[in-house]
């Protein structure tokens, strides 16, 4: 055998130990032993009800497309989740997560650059805008012509921060929860409200004398929020998520909350 030819087959011998390598130390890499839980036996998630379709009580039970996402979660570590419904500036602040009364976060949050300082983000599992919510036949389709007029926005969240930046002249209600905001927008004690697409959207099917009259293309991204520094149960979602998305866990699951395939 010239010297030559000899390279190739060293070089394939190489990568199979290279292989074997990897397919024997994942399994104890992904199986997470240095993933801690605030309750044993129990993966803890933080939410703000409601937040349909995303979170919200159905009879006795919490439902949702992130209840769903966090289950698979849950269940990969061979625990069940436990959800904890609290107001929502505790969880986007961080507070919630740090004072490990949860171990995620998971309520239709947007990842964003203050949000990251206090605590970490999965990588995004949904795209969402802000959106104006009025009643059916209302001439208010942007932010101008709210001028004057009360706009409702929901406490500690995105579409408040971008009222407060874009509504000029608007004035501000502010609104503990989506049920409050919405139900404010629908019986006139307000001209419009502002939050998510796809919660308003959820709301309009179900109330067709409100109407979604405009998007504002804030290019939004959803996470999952673990404490800071806690990497090894980021890891894990992240894991979850990836694996979901190939094997179409997360398309099912979509399609449940949703009626359509994602678009991506
Ligand atoms: N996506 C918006 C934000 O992160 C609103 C989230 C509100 N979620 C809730 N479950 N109440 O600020």
């Amino acid at each position: 055998m010239s010297a030559r030819s000899a390279l190739p087959a060293i070089a394939t011998a190489a990568a199979a130990v290279l292989l074997i390598g990897c397919t024997s130390t994942e399994p104890s890499a992904s199986g997470g032993p240095d993933i801690s839980l605030v309750k044993s036996g129990k993966l803890t998630t933080c939410t703000h009800l409601p937040y349909p379709p995303f979170q919200s009580r159905q009879g006795k039970k919490i439902v949702g497309f992130d209840v769903d996402l966090v289950d698979l979660v849950a269940s990969e570590l061979k625990v069940k989740q436990e959800i904890v419904d609290t107001p929502f500036e505790g969880i986007q602040s961080g507070e919630d997560l740090n004072t490990s009364t949860c171990d995620v976060a998971a309520a239709g949050m947007t990842i964003t650059a203050v949000r990251e300082k206090n605590l970490d983000f999965s990588r995004p599992y949904f795209e969402a805008t802000q959106a104006l919510l009025t009643r059916k036949g209302k001439p208010y389709r942007t932010l101008a012509d709210l001028k004057g007029k009360r706009l409702a926005v929901q406490q500690g969240t995105t579409g408040e921060t971008y009222a407060q930046k874009r509504a000029v002249g608007a004035t501000l209600v502010q609104f503990e929860d989506l049920g409050l905001l919405v139900s404010a927008v629908k019986t006139g004690q307000v001209a419009a409200g502002i939050n998510d697409n796809g919660v308003l959207y959820d709301f309009v099917k179900d109330n067709p004398d409100t109407e979604v009259t405009a998007e504002f293309s804030t290019g939004e991204k959803y996470g999952i929020a673990v404490r800071t520094g806690n990497d090894a149960l980021r890891k894990k979602i992240n894991q979850v998520l990836a694996d979901a998305k190939k094997d179409g866990r997360y398309d099912t699951i979509y399609r449940k909350w949703f009626g359509t395939a994602p678009s991506s």
